[in-house]
């Protein structure tokens, strides 16, 4: 079994899409082990998005990220992390295929509804930035 941070974003909250994303996590069979809702530090987004610092977007990013609440969790399941993007789909909604959070929900890539940790390692280095070993179950 494997574990990923997932994240309903600012705009997923606004929208009132936290339901249908814990329902499609729930209905996959994936087990939710960590979750909270919770307004992200800057230097929290930062920190989360460090392999994007100095690219254009850096900015826009982080301000939309801390811009309102969000959804913190950590899902577990057979391969989680590959998984849950395969459910996100595509960074950019334009590609994102039907079916997917991002194709049936989102319209720019400034602002597509949901994260998920890419591989292992940045899966375990998210879990640790958003969640205390205790805040797991
Ligand atoms: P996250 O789940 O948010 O990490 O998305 P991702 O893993 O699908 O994409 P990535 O980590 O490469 O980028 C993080 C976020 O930065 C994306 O979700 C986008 O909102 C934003 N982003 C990435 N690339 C671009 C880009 O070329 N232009 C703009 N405007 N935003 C970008
Ligand atoms: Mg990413």
């Amino acid at each position: 079994l494997e574990r990923t941070y997932a994240m309903v974003k600012p705009d997923g909250v606004k929208r009132g899409l936290v339901g249908e994303v814990l329902r499609r996590l729930e209905h996959k069979g994936f087990k939710i082990v960590g979750m909270k809702l919770m307004q992200i530090p800057r230097a929290t987004a930062e920190e989360h998005y460090g392999e994007h610092r100095g690219k254009p977007f850096f900015e826009g990013l982080v301000s939309f990220i801390t811009s309102g609440p969000v959804v913190a969790m950590v899902v577990e399941g057979e391969n989680a992390i590959a998984e849950w993007r395969k459910m996100m789909g595509a960074t950019n909604p334009k590609d994102a295929a039907p079916g997917t959070l991002r194709g049936d929900f989102a319209a720019t890539i400034d602002e597509n509804i949901v994260h998920g940790s890419d591989a292992p390692e940045t899966a375990e280095r998210e879990i640790g930035i958003f969640f205390k070993p205790e805040e797991l179950l």
